[in-house]
């Protein structure tokens, strides 16, 4: 059912190409440009076993997989109205390897880690930074991405600089993100919190915060396709952050997962995801997410 509404998306013109603003900010993040909506990643969720032990133990399994259509561009809303972006890509690619096939549900950011929880999905693939304290709960795959967080401000904002010249201010970010943690930690600030990073920065935009603090691939992507006008990104990344696959605790399903994911990350695969969304060489991941054990 996903499939065929991936294949309708990939006959649509392909989406705007993405410029190289992030490059010039951030690097290691690179350009975005789509150089296509349709390459072998991109239509396939599920394939057959290939005889790997670790594969052959989840041969024909269907995972359900909570997204949201929110965050570009990792996860978000195709043309066609179906979940696309950077993750989407990684997990089918990851799915194909391990032999599962992928049933996605989209819910809200903030209601995932609870699913995961509760066991009503088997993963969660929606750009999550992987935290000490998150991983109390839940279990991560190895890292997939490197991000950070940024602070974004209005265009003609010249006081606010990093986070020390945010004690005091009127900040926004995303309800339940690393963002609103790290908004929460700044001295006699006051956090609005969001349901989405469009809604988040949107709010900022509109001059009812001083600032905002996101994932800075995320800021960076709003500011590049004009989603949301005359902000601007200042100072270093506030963190460095690694995003993970989150399953529910001790899931039967994340030494597959990890198995797949190391695959594609050797094989070439993930390079070519990572290209197609990013425009330039992926950066090496770790195996785990330095400092943690
Ligand atoms: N990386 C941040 C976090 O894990 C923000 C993720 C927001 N993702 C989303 N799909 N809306 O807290």
């Amino acid at each position: 059912m996903f499939e065929e509404k991936i294949t309708r998306w990939c006959k649509a013109p392909a989406p705007i190409g993405r410029s190289h603003f992030i490059k010039h900010f951030l690097a290691g993040f690179g350009a975005a440009v789509i150089l296509s909506a349709c390459d072998s990643t991109s239509n396939t969720s599920s394939s057959s076993s290939n005889g790997n032990s670790q594969q052959t133990a989840t041969a024909g399994k269907t995972i359900k997989v909570a997204t949201d259509g929110t965050f570009p561009p990792f996860v978000f809303k195709g043309t066609g109205n179906e979940i696309v972006g950077f993750d989407i890509d990684v997990i089918k690619a990851v799915a194909k390897v391990a032999g599962m096939t992928i049933e996605f549900q989209t819910m809200p950011f903030d209601g995932m880690i609870p699913a995961l929880q509760a066991n009503t999905v088997d993963a969660a693939v929606a750009a999550m930074t992987i935290t000490p304290e998150r991983a109390q709960t839940i279990s991560f795959s190895r890292p997939y991405f490197k991000a950070g967080l940024a602070i974004a401000v209005r265009q003609d904002n010249a006081t606010i600089t990093n986070l020390d010249s945010l004690k005091g201010k009127k900040i926004a970010a995303q309800i339940g993100t690393t963002g609103a943690k790290k908004a929460r930690s700044i001295s006699g600030a006051e956090v609005r919190e969001f349901d989405s990073a469009p809604l988040t920065l949107q709010e900022l935009a509109n001059g009812n915060v001083d600032a905002a603090i996101h994932d800075a691939p995320a800021i960076q992507e709003a500011i590049k396709t004009g989603n949301i006008k005359s902000i601007k990104v200042v100072g270093e990344l506030v963190t460095e952050e690694y995003y993970g696959f989150a399953l529910p605790k001790n899931s039967p399903n994340l030494n597959a997962i990890n198995t797949a994911l190391t695959k594609i990350i050797s094989d070439g695969t993930y390079a070519q995801i990572y290209k197609k969304w990013f425009a330039s060489e992926p950066v090496k991941l770790p195996e785990s997410v330095p400092g943690s054990s």
